[in-house]
């Protein structure tokens, strides 16, 4: 049974590879296939996430060569406990706090590695200390318990581009490099989960699936900004999630041949001449907006047109992690693969 995964053991290239779709009655395999040192995409509450075997620097490097990082960035380690989070990890009061109020869910937790961490170097990328996540999503759930070790999972695309949120995006980016992607339909968050280091005073690394006024209602406290000298979160670079076309945010006007990304039911001038639309919330809902984000980027961004117009958005719970995606991907792409995640 075992032989016929075909799964490379050796050699961390990453491929070419057949790439297999799994229905979720297949989570049994794709445990196996993380177990022996592959790549499987598998979707989390966030987006669709690389897993491979945290424990392994091989099978953690194969992650960083399929999605083309030209840098190794620390990833997150995903466990299927707060029990299992905390062998891994040294959890203060507000650490402990925010796990306990949070997961599982869209919350991934930086905090000291524990001295007996089974999370490897490489995924650490060499810190003392370690992003943990509890993901609520059932067949991450379920994948995570077979596994029975940290998986290490950035978002499942190509470096750079925006994240998937559906298996067939995966496909698009990762198809020939992976051994398969866990087919759990399209993800119900949209956004990468938020990101609070809990090294001292908690930080907000990164605004995401759960909003900030949330952690700070839970924390009694408001959340720190990364000061200069804290570990940068390089996801947050400007770089991060930039489509092919240029992105305009605020649009008032759109010009014949642009596409727009609206919210709500304002149609701005020059609508009618637009060469797509697509709205991320007809009433203005900003969880089903963070839901239909990355899509409907891919979606406007494979129309081939030069420029996606984006409407205001406000800045309030969801927003502010949406908007920090927005003017990620306005920000383009850099050639400088520096900052190419
Ligand atoms: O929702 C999510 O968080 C998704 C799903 C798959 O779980 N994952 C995700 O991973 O967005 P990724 O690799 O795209 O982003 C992880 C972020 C990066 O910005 C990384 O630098 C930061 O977490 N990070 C990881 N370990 C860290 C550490 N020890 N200190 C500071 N930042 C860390
Ligand atoms: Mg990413």
């Amino acid at each position: 049974m075992q032989d016929s995964l075909d799964v490379n053991d050796h050699g961390s290239t990453a491929g070419p590879r057949r790439t297999e779709t799994l229905a979720p009655d297949a989570v049994l395999r794709a445990a196996e296939m993380l177990r022996r040192g592959g790549l499987v995409a598998f979707p989390t509450e966030t987006v669709y996430g690389l897993g491979a075997d945290a424990t392994r620097a091989e099978a953690v490097a194969r992650i960083y060569a399929a999605k083309e990082r030209p840098r190794f960035n620390p990833l997150i380690a995903h466990v299927a406990s707060v029990d299992a989070a905390r062998r891994e990890g040294v959890f203060d009061e507000s650490a402990l706090a925010l796990a306990a109020r949070f997961w599982p869910g869209p919350l991934t937790l930086v905090v000291p590695a524990a001295p007996g961490s089974s999370v490897c170097d490489l995924a650490r990328a060499g810190l003392d200390s370690v992003a943990l996540r509890v993901p609520a999503h059932p067949l991450a759930h379920a994948l995570l318990e077979r596994v029975g070790r940290p998986v290490a999972a950035p978002s499942a695309n190509r470096s750079g581009w925006v994240s998937p949120t559906t298996a067939a995006h995966v496909l698009t980016d990762l198809k020939g490099r992976i051994d398969a992607v866990l087919d759990g339909g399209p993800t119900a968050v949209g956004l990468e989960s938020t990101i609070v280091a809990c090294l001292g005073a908690p930080h907000l690394l990164r605004p995401g699936g759960v909003p900030r006024e949330e952690i700070e209602a839970a924390l009694g406290r408001p959340l720190l900004a990364p000061a200069d000298e804290a570990p940068r979160a390089p996801g947050m670079l400007a770089s991060h999630y930039a489509p092919r076309a240029r992105v305009r945010l605020s649009a008032r006007r759109i010009e014949p041949g642009e596409a727009a990304l609206l919210f709500g039911p304002d149609r701005p001038p020059g609508l009618e001449q637009a060469h797509a639309v697509l709205n991320l919330s007809e009433s203005g809902d900003l969880a089903e907006a963070a839901a239909r984000l990355f899509g409907h980027l891919r979606a406007l961004d494979a129309t081939g047109v030069d420029v996606i117009e984006v409407a205001q958005i406000p800045e309030s719970g969801l927003g502010e992690a949406i908007n920090d995606r927005l003017r990620r991907a306005a920000a383009g792409r850099a050639p400088d693969a520096e900052n190419n995640l």
